[in-house]
């Protein structure tokens, strides 16, 4: 079993590429060393990410993630113990999103204008993005992308 986590979060930082570089950088050392593999998304201000891993090494990383100051207001939409790791290839892949497939390319539309504000939210509006979310890390197949 591997520990799943997804979190959106709302920009503070420029996320042009040099920025993104930095962070795919330290991310990528860190998550070599402890096990964690994922995908880090960015679309119009809004991080998407998915981490995965041991339950402890996952959590903690969280943890330094969501003290980062480049962003702000993370919000976990899944957390969970799953068969299989889906970017066991990535200690940390990149997409962009205008090189996915015209659905996936539409969640994540979807998901970055669902995740504004979504600290303060309704919980439907919660649960709508979680599963979208959920839906579209599950169905991810396009590893030649990214
Ligand atoms: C959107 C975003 C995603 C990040 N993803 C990771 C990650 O997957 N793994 C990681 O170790 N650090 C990640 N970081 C960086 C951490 O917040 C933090 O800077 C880092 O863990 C500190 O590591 P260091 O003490 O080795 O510099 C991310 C930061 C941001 C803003």
């Amino acid at each position: 079993m591997v520990y799943q986590l997804i979190y959106v979060s709302t920009a503070i930082c420029s996320t042009g590429d040099s920025e993104i570089a930095d962070i795919l950088a330290t991310a990528r050392r860190n998550n070599k060393a402890s096990g964690i593999t994922g995908l880090l998304l960015c679309h119009g201000g809004t991080f998407f990410q998915t981490l995965e891993g041991d339950q402890d090494t996952v959590t903690a990383c969280f943890g330094s993630i969501e003290r980062d100051s480049r962003h702000k207001d993370a919000v976990v939409l899944m957390r969970k113990a799953q068969e299989h790791r889906v970017f066991s290839q990535w200690s940390m892949g990149h997409a962009v999103p205008e090189k996915l497939s015209p659905n996936n390319r539409d969640t994540v539309i979807s998901l970055s204008s669902l995740a504004k504000d979504l600290a303060a939210a309704p919980e439907s509006q919660r649960h709508e993005a979680s599963m979208l979310a959920a839906s579209f890390v599950r169905g991810f197949r396009e590893f030649d992308q990214i």
